[in-house]
């Protein structure tokens, strides 16, 4: 097994292991420059953090729309499209190193908790592989996968084992267009692990038990995270996202996708109660019908959530993603789930460059969240 498959592995591994995670915090190789490089379905994003003065500074952000052709269903078809758009990424944010953490959406990491008797380590791995083919939904030698013990029941005779698994569909391409723009790959991991960093009470040790429930809107899809002591624990993926919101204005305005797009970034009437007429009027009442669906979705995830775990109490509700950036989404959405939710927001805890415009980093930090997160791999 290669080494960058190794450490790809053993990132992946890490997605629920508190434990381990701390471990990391002392054993990881730290660079003053850690570049986090998310690729979602609409955008790459890229974010710097340098640790120079011991606190982590972000001091690099680049965004880029990925253009069509390239990404099918969130896997890369076009390895070299892709490799050109990581670099103008990095050419955009003035990036330096080449040091990276790359995210996996929660989408492609397919994983479950199994029991098996207790037995030595290297016979357990025997008969994980062995039983592949029951436990994983992917053909046989399609995917990377491991596991891990992640406890014992009380008699001492069985162990439980959290079983992970990527198809090589999604990381080979994915490696192969990092490498080729030239960067180093440090880790990949799931982009619930990476944006956990970026939830202020976690970091805020003994204020919260670490339960959160995270919504992110990217451009296709919004992933729901239930976070049970800061661990990623359930993942669900709704199909809305920001381009819905872009297509909404097409349909009702007539404007072509790119149109609709700057429309959507600017205008600030969206979503508002105010009784518009005509055509804003329509945008509203469709975008309002997909926060529905969205609010619906994220009410019943944690509902379900709650009543199968004894009542236990989310600590906090946050919302990030590109998606979320459009204007009155919040507040609309808080009405819609009658809830409290927060704007992630990781510059609560640490500091950005002062070349940083605050009105950009106002407007991008929810779209930059998880690159932040994946930057700061090993701060926390
Ligand atoms: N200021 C803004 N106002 C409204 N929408 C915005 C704004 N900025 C970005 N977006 C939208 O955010 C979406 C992209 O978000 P993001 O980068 O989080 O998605 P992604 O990570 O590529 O997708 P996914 O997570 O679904 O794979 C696009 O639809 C884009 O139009
Ligand atoms: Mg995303």
């Amino acid at each position: 097994m290669s080494k960058t498959i190794q450490i790809i592995l053993n990132s992946l591994m890490k997605l629920f292991d508190v434990m381990v995670r701390q471990l990391e915090h002392v054993f990881i190789r730290k660079s003053d420059e850690m570049i986090g490089l998310d690729i979602g379905t609409g955008f790459v994003k890229v974010a710097q953090v340098n640790r120079k003065g011991g606190q982590p500074v972000l001091t690099n952000l680049g965004r880029v729309a990925i253009p069509t052709g390239i990404m099918d269903d969130g896997y890369i078809i076009d390895v070299n499209g892709m490799t050109q758009t990581i670099r103008e990424c990095l050419a955009l944010s003035y990036a330096v190193g080449k040091e990276v953490v790359v995210g996996l959406s929660g989408c492609h990491v397919f994983s479950r908790e199994i029991t098996m008797p207790v037995m030595p380590k290297q016979e357990l791995a025997e008969a994980v592989k062995w039983g592949l083919e029951e436990y994983v939904p992917y053909p046989v030698d399609s995917f990377y996968y491991d596991f891990d013990i992640i406890g014992s029941n009380e008699d001492g005779k069985t162990f439980e084992l959290l079983l992970v698994a990527a198809p090589y569909e999604i990381v080979n391409p994915l490696i192969a267009a990092v490498t080729a723009a030239g960067l180093e790959l440090v880790a990949i991991e799931t982009e619930a692990l990476a944006s956990v960093r970026v939830l202020q009470k976690s970091k805020d040790s003994g204020a919260s038990s670490g339960h959160f429930f995270v919504i992110d809107i990217g451009a296709k899809l919004s992933q729901l995270t239930i976070f049970q002591k800061g661990v990623p624990f359930y993942t669900r993926i709704v199909p809305v996202g920001g381009m819905h919101f872009t297509q909404v204005i097409m349909q009702v305005t007539g404007l072509d996708f790119n149109e609709a797009d700057m429309l959507k970034s600017k205008k600030n009437a969206f979503l508002q109660s105010a009784d518009f007429i005509g055509e804003l009027s329509k945008v509203n009442q469709e975008l309002k019908l997909l926060i529905v669906q969205l609010a619906f979705e994220g009410r019943q995830t944690l509902d379900s959530y709650i009543t199968q775990n004894h009542q236990v109490m989310i600590d906090q509700v946050f919302l990030m993603g590109g998606g979320a950036c459009l204007k009155n989404l919040l507040p609309e959405l808080r009405h819609q789930m009658d809830l409290t939710i927060e704007m992630v927001n990781p510059l609560a805890f640490m500091s950005a460059s002062t070349a940083f415009d605050p009105q950009f980093l106002e407007r991008v930090i929810p779209q930059m969240a998880v690159a932040i997160g994946l930057a700061l791999r090993g701060d926390a």
